[in-house]
């Protein structure tokens, strides 16, 4: 594990999650039912945030064409997302919010 922080937990609220850079990929960090996700924050179908969309029940709806994607699983409910969202292992240190950053520096996930 290579952990990195991200942001503290008080730049993430259930409704407003946050954009976070890491090792230059664009990550979300979401607030569900108080515990703390990391997913691929750029809509695999377009171009959009996922973190400047519509939270509600673990749910994100994406901006753009509205496809929604699972918070915690990063599984793709509905189209067009076109799959599945990375997930990433999170953890909280005091206020700091951490996220394992190896998948992507050993070059397995791509970067803007
Ligand atoms: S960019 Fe997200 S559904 Fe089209």
């Amino acid at each position: 594990m290579n952990w990195k922080t991200v942001c503290s937990k008080s730049q993430v609220h259930a409704e407003y999650p946050f954009a976070a850079k890491l090792a230059g990929k664009e990550i979300g960090i979401f607030l569900v039912d108080g515990d703390y996700y990391a997913i691929e924050d750029v809509c695999p179908h377009a171009y959009a945030l996922l973190s400047q969309g519509f939270v509600e029940d673990g749910k994100v709806e994406c901006p753009l064409h509205e496809a929604v994607f699972d918070i915690r699983s990063g599984r793709c409910l509905r189209e067009p997302g076109g799959r599945d969202l990375s997930t990433y292992p999170l953890r909280v240190q005091g206020d700091d919010i951490q996220v394992d950053a190896s998948r992507i520096e050993a070059g397995l996930e791509e970067v803007a």
